[in-house]
């Protein structure tokens, strides 16, 4: 058994402190000791984007990284997504406008992957879209409806919506 660690974790804004086993995925940490369940687990091996969280504005597979790498880090869910009065973000909204879910499984992950593939400036065409949201899997096949809705996001955030 290994000895238990203490860290300090700035989650959606709010200062947390967890005592966990060093082994603690920061996917776990987030689902089973702070309850933050929308981060999915769909592998818990790198391989489907369903855990995908952002620590200090980056996108990353939260179960491939141990809760003790994000120390001190800023970690953003797709809990703390919308503003505190509950506005959606524009991610969000046009996910919804677009249908570009069915099951919602792989959602909060492939909506985090969005939000950084927009902000990486990757949203530029519907094949760049694809290339850099293709780390997210997604088994309804809602491939098409994401691309538009990441699309439309893109144009809402740079202000010049239709
Ligand atoms: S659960 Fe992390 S990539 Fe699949
Ligand atoms: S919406 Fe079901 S897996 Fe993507």
């Amino acid at each position: 058994m290994s000895e238990k660690i203490t860290i300090q974790l700035m989650i959606n804004d709010e200062t947390q402190h967890l005592t966990i086993d060093p082994r603690v995925t920061l996917l776990d940490a987030l689902r089973e000791h702070l309850q933050l369940t929308g981060t999915k687990k769909g592998c818990d091996q790198g391989q489907c984007g369903a855990c995908t969280v952002h620590v200090n504005g980056q996108r990353v597979l939260s179960c491939l990284t141990l809760a003790a790498q994000a120390q001190g880090g800023k970690v953003t869910t797709i809990e703390g997504l919308a503003d505190k009065q509950g506005k959606l973000h524009p991610v969000q909204s046009c996910f919804m406008a677009n249908d570009a879910f069915q099951c919602g499984y792989c959602t909060p992950g492939q909506i985090m992957s969005a939000v950084a593939c927009i902000k990486e400036g990757h949203a530029g065409s519907d094949a760049e879209i694809r290339e850099y949201m293709s780390g997210n899997l997604c088994r309804c096949g809602a491939y098409p409806h994401i691309v538009e809705a990441v699309k439309q996001a893109a144009a809402e955030m740079s202000g010049d919506a239709s």
